[in-house]
């Protein structure tokens, strides 16, 4: 086991890693920051995303050895520090872009990236840029909806697969 410190949600955090550790266990085990969810062991459903040194990465994916000394941002640092919801998360709310919520944090970090690279996105760059997030309750219309409405855009009344 070694120590590994990242700047998480922007306070300095240790806990042990193993050289297989990987950065969501890191995350949920060691600083019991559970909001990071996994839902597969494949890579393939963004449930882990976060963003490290400000890029959304799928935690399930990195080692927390590789990147000890990491800045690292996880849903539980979104909100505002007064728990003010980000734009992001209220259009969520306001759209009733989740159902059982389970693939909500992994939407909401990749469409907070999302809408940093790319402020007013189609809704076809919407769709293209959440491909690699799986929603198994499949409201990706509501989603999209709420992506739209987050960058202050109109929402699409029917959204188009
Ligand atoms: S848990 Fe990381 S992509 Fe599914
Ligand atoms: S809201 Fe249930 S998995 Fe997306």
């Amino acid at each position: 086991m070694t120590k590994v410190t990242m700047i998480v949600n922007g306070k300095s955090r240790s806990a042990e890693a193993e050289g297989r550790t990987l950065l969501v266990d890191w995350l949920r085990e060691g600083l019991r920051l559970t909001g990071t969810h996994v839902g597969c062991d494949t890579t393939q459903c963004g449930a882990c995303i976060v963003h490290l040194n400000g890029e959304p990465v799928k935690a399930c994916s990195v080692l927390a050895q590789e990147v000890d000394g990491a800045e690292v941002t996880t849903i539980e640092g979104i909100a505002g520090a007064d728990g003010t919801l980000s734009a992001v998360q209220q259009a969520f709310q306001d759209y009733h872009g989740l159902q059982c919520g389970f693939c909500t944090p992994g939407m909401v970090m990749a469409a907070t990236s999302l809408l940093r690279e790319n402020p007013r996105p189609s809704e076809a760059e919407v769709r293209h840029y959440l491909e690699g997030n799986i929603c198994r309750c499949t409201g990706y219309h509501n989603i999209v909806k709420a992506v739209m409405a987050a960058s202050g855009q109109d929402v699409p009344a029917v959204a188009a697969e």
